[in-house]
């Protein structure tokens, strides 16, 4: 089944409100997991970009998960972020993630460099993955860990329809037809490393994981 892509901006108010309130504990949990056990030895520590925050729950979970760090999101829809900021302020966390407006690529960002670069489900949205993969070059310093999940393109229709009955069966439709087409705009293994190649890029891996997802991880060598 050939990619069919979706809209980049997830911009409008119920779209947000339906992905900012729905139940992510499984992959989101998830993502942190798998962070830690591509990076086992990382000291955990400092300057923390997520690239296509949504509403910051990754943000918070990463934060939660090490204590010594400062997160910047950063998105460029203003809908996900208003969400995502008035829920930080009901945390203790908001002196430590600060969520920033800005379209990838070009985005002004506090930082010129940060010692690790994540992101969750922005590559399936991007209508030229470059501006990622070049989110990661301009932005993680040598050493830095880079990690980035997505969905996986099912190989039919059928099959994502089928992934969206078991993983969003009691969601809003408005979430279950967004999860139908970001499984449909999303993008395999092979075509990742073909992103990778094309930014020059030599030190990611790429593995499937789980039914749906792809993970690509490795640290930034040194110039
Ligand atoms: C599916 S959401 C993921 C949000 C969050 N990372 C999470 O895991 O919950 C994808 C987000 O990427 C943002 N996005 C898509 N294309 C973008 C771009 N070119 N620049 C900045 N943000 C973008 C969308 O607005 C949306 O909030």
């Amino acid at each position: 089944m050939d990619r069919i892509p979706e809209p980049e901006l997830m911009n409008d108010p119920a779209q947000a409100l339906a992905y900012a309130r729905a139940d992510f504990e499984q992959p989101h949990s998830q993502f942190i997991a798998q962070f830690r056990a591509c990076f086992p030895d990382w000291r955990g520590a400092g300057f923390v970009l997520d690239l296509g925050c949504g509403p910051g729950d990754i943000c918070r979970r990463f934060a939660q998960a090490f204590p010594d760090t400062v997160i910047h999101g950063v998105d460029a829809a203003v809908a996900m972020l208003h969400i995502g900021r008035a829920d930080l302020r009901a945390t203790q966390l908001d002196q430590r993630i600060e969520l920033i407006k800005g379209y990838l690529p070009g985005a002004m960002l506090p930082r010129e460099h940060y010692d690790a670069v994540i992101s969750n489900s922005l590559l399936h949205h991007l209508h030229d993955p470059q501006a990622l993969w070049q989110g990661v070059l301009r932005y993680a310093m040598p050493d830095a860990p880079v990690f980035v999940m997505d969905l996986r393109r099912p190989a039919s229709r059928d099959e994502a329809t089928a992934l969206v009955e078991t993983y969003a069966a009691g969601e809003p439709e408005v979430l279950r037809s967004d999860f139908h087409h970001s499984l449909l705009a999303a993008y395999r293994v092979e075509e990742i490393y073909a992103q990778l190649r094309i930014a020059g890029i030599d030190w990611l891996c790429v593995e499937d994981l789980g039914d749906r997802h792809v993970i690509v991880y490795g640290y930034r060598p040194p110039p």
